[in-house]
């Protein structure tokens, strides 16, 4: 049986860091506020003139010389953003362009906000399973210094800029020797009756102008604790896994008390879980896989280890893949 197994993963947060008691200059918070309601310590903000495409590629880069590879070698890029470099074309292309991707394969964007990269992971596994590609270079990037209201403290403390990416590919020995590895699963929802809850008040297609991050903070946590509850239980229930055989749970880093609140729900020790919120926040589709490469890099992460993603975002879109390293 084919499967997709990721081979490598590169990660790049930019430069500038912005700590709380920064935050606490420019809007009524304190740091005492925003580490004890969120676990967040600072957010890195790209430079000006730094785009979510140089941020891509920059983790891109480094995944692919992990792998030893170049861009010649790549099949497809999957991009999961919610702030593109523009409209069109997908900030996908300008990366295909800046890896010397050249003459072969295709590239695009997906949206599903904090959601993105599963559902980037669970197109590109989906390509592969059916054998129209051998290799996906799979990236979450945001820059969402750009769509944050800095007089909102309700929101702009929570969020930061950053790029995730991995290198997906196809596997036809996963019942051999590597049995059971890779990507065993990917689970998919969205419901847009909620799509008021967490949103850009503008784009394109309504006001012309970019907008802002709304967010109806409340709402959000409550919904983010059931529904990843339940994407997480059908994960396992599709597997015939237990809660119990999962060694890391890499989430998408919103809050670190989403996160003990899932540790909760498992039945899991706080050090099963890759925390990363308190460097960078929340940096969207970006945090999985900046949260994996973390792992991975420093030996957490091994051959063999069983590993649970989960996130949710507007939409709302939620979503959960369980991995065999
Ligand atoms: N600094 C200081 N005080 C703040 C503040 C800040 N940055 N933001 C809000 N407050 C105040 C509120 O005005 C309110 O004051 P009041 O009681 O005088 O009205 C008080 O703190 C409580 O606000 P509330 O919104 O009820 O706090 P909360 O406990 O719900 O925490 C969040 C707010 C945003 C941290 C929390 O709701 C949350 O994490 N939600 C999920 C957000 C998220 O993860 N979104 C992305 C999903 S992908």
């Amino acid at each position: 049986m084919r499967r997709s197994r990721i081979i490598s993963c590169g990660a790049y947060l930019p430069e500038n860091v912005m700590s709380n008691d920064d935050l606490a200059k420019i809007v009524e918070t304190s740091n005492e506020w925003i580490e004890q309601r969120t676990g967040i310590k600072s957010r890195h903000i790209a430079a000006k003139g730094e785009a979510t495409s140089d941020m891509a590629t920059r983790a891109a880069q480094r995944a692919l010389e992990k792998a030893g590879l170049t861009g010649l070698d790549i099949d497809a890029i999957i991009l999961a953003t919610a702030t593109p470099d523009q409209t069109f074309p997908a900030t996908a292309v300008t990366v295909q362009d800046n890896i010397g991707m050249k003459d072969h394969g295709f590239a695009f964007d997906i949206q599903a906000v904090c959601s993105g990269f599963i559902y980037a992971l669970a197109t590109a596994d989906n390509f592969i399973k059916s054998g129209q590609i051998k290799r996906a270079l799979v990236i979450g990037a945001e820059r969402f210094s750009n769509i944050i209201d800095w007089t909102d403290r309700g929101t702009c403390v929570l969020f930061g800029d950053g790029a995730g990416a991995v290198i997906l590919e196809a596997d036809d020995t996963a019942q051999g020797t590597n049995k059971d590895s890779g990507i065993l699963s990917t689970h998919l929802h969205s419901e847009g009756a909620h799509r008021g809850l967490l949103y850009v008040d503008g784009g394109p297609g309504t006001t012309q102008t970019t907008g802002h991050v709304r967010m109806n903070g409340k709402e959000v946590f409550r919904h983010a604790v059931t529904r990843m509850g339940e994407v997480v239980a059908e994960a396992l229930q599709a597997n015939n896994l237990q809660a119990s055989d999962i060694q890391w749970l890499v989430p998408h880093q919103a809050n670190k008390r989403i996160i003990d609140s899932m540790l909760e729900k498992l039945h899991l020790p706080p050090e099963r879980a890759v925390i990363t919120v308190a460097q960078h926040g929340n940096t969207s589709a970006a945090s999985i896989p900046m949260a994996l490469a973390a792992a991975v890099e420093d030996g957490r992460i091994r051959r063999g280890d069983l590993i649970l993603m989960e996130a949710m975002g507007g939409g709302f879109t939620w979503a959960a893949s369980l991995v065999r390293w």
